[in-house]
């Protein structure tokens, strides 16, 4: 017979190792049977700032092959990228010069609104140049990065084309609203996309849209994880990340991961590239997660309808007209 109070320090050590067993999972699983890794390097403004950016900031730093090397030696292996990003023969610099197995890289890209507006030819035809400034053959997941009005329909019908060439291997949405996702799934497509990557953090965090696309079978990515670095001083952020022994960034990208959403930090520091990766070695507790997610204000997600209506249409022809633009989606 084993006493009980082993028997129950047994259960409390197995209980433990189960919740560190799954702290540890590093990728989530798509509807389409795939694994996408949750931790994701964002390469937007690595080494260049696109003139039509909405906060330009200084001139980067460094070249974007330069930092890209750093990025994949300090282990980075999945990376968000996107014509708009106008960086990508850089990071094609990087891949091609690390040496590193194309099977164990992971590359999320994307194509801009000029191009989606433009239709399937450039669309066609932008795929064909990443391929080529990246260095590889085939992009892992291909995102439309804005539901233009009136051609992000036929904009994915280009990318299911390209997918069953193997030009493209999943196809997924991004700042999709729920009604611009309705838009898509009325017009008739034939692949279903795997993700939706928009902003997402505990100030930007929308719970009836969140709840919608996982109730879809969509994985998530979140961008702005890290709110551009600008609330690293928050007092409910400092005060956790004290708790656990880790830094704001780390707890940010913890909770994001904990909840299966892919996290996509994007930092030109080597230090903090590293610093970034380490959320798979601590739990947040339950308590600590829902005060995370109840940090959103009504003064942020109006800040959020005006950036949609800005950018939906940004670099197009509708952005001087709005036309068909929606004004009226699901915010929160
Ligand atoms: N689909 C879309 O429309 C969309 C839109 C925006 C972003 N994205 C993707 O999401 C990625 C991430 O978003 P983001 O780059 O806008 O914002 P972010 O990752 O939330 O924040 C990046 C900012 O935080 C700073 N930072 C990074 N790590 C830090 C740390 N440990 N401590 C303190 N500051 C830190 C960085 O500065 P340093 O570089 O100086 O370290 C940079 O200024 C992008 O790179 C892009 O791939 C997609």
């Amino acid at each position: 017979m084993i006493p009980c109070t082993i028997l129950r320090r047994l259960q409390i050590v197995s209980r433990q190792l189960t919740t560190m067993a799954a702290a540890q999972k590093t990728t989530v699983t798509l509807n389409n049977g795939g694994e996408h890794p949750l931790l994701v390097y964002g390469t937007y403004k690595v080494g260049v700032v696109p003139a039509s950016a909405s906060d330009t900031g200084g001139p980067p730093p460094r070249t974007t092959a330069e930092v890209m090397k750093e990025v994949l030696e300090v282990g980075y292996r999945a990376l968000d990228c996107a014509e708009f990003y106008a960086n990508e023969v850089g990071v094609g610099e990087a891949i091609a010069a690390s040496g590193i197995p194309r099977s164990e890289l992971f590359i999320v890209d994307k194509c801009w609104n000029d191009t989606i507006y433009a239709g399937a030819d450039a669309i066609t035809k932008q795929v064909e140049r990443s391929l080529t400034e990246l260095q590889v053959d085939y992009i892992d997941l291909y995102l439309v990065h804005w539901p233009v009005p009136g051609k992000h329909v036929d904009c994915y019908k280009t990318l299911e084309t390209l997918h069953a060439a193997g030009k493209i291997k999943a196809i997924g949405l991004s700042n999709y609203s729920i009604e611009d996702y309705e838009e898509l799934k009325a017009g008739g497509i034939t692949v279903k996309p795997v993700t939706n990557q928009f902003e997402l953090n505990p100030f930007l965090y929308r719970t009836k849209t969140i709840k919608y696309f996982q109730d879809e079978g969509l994985v998530l990515q979140s961008y702005r994880t890290l709110r551009q670095g600008k609330e690293m001083s928050h007092p409910v952020l400092t005060g956790l990340a004290e708790k656990y022994g880790k830094t704001v960034a780390q707890l940010l990208g913890r909770w994001c991961v904990q909840q299966g959403i892919v996290y996509m930090p994007k930092s030109e520091k080597r230090h903090r590239m590293i610093e970034n990766m380490d959320v798979f070695s601590f739990v947040i507790d339950d308590a600590d997660m829902t005060a995370l997610g109840n940090m959103t204000t009504q003064e942020n997600i109006d800040g959020f309808k005006a950036l949609y209506e800005k950018c939906v249409a940004r670099d197009t022809p509708i952005a001087e007209t709005m036309a068909g633009v929606k004004t009226s989606i699901t915010y929160n």
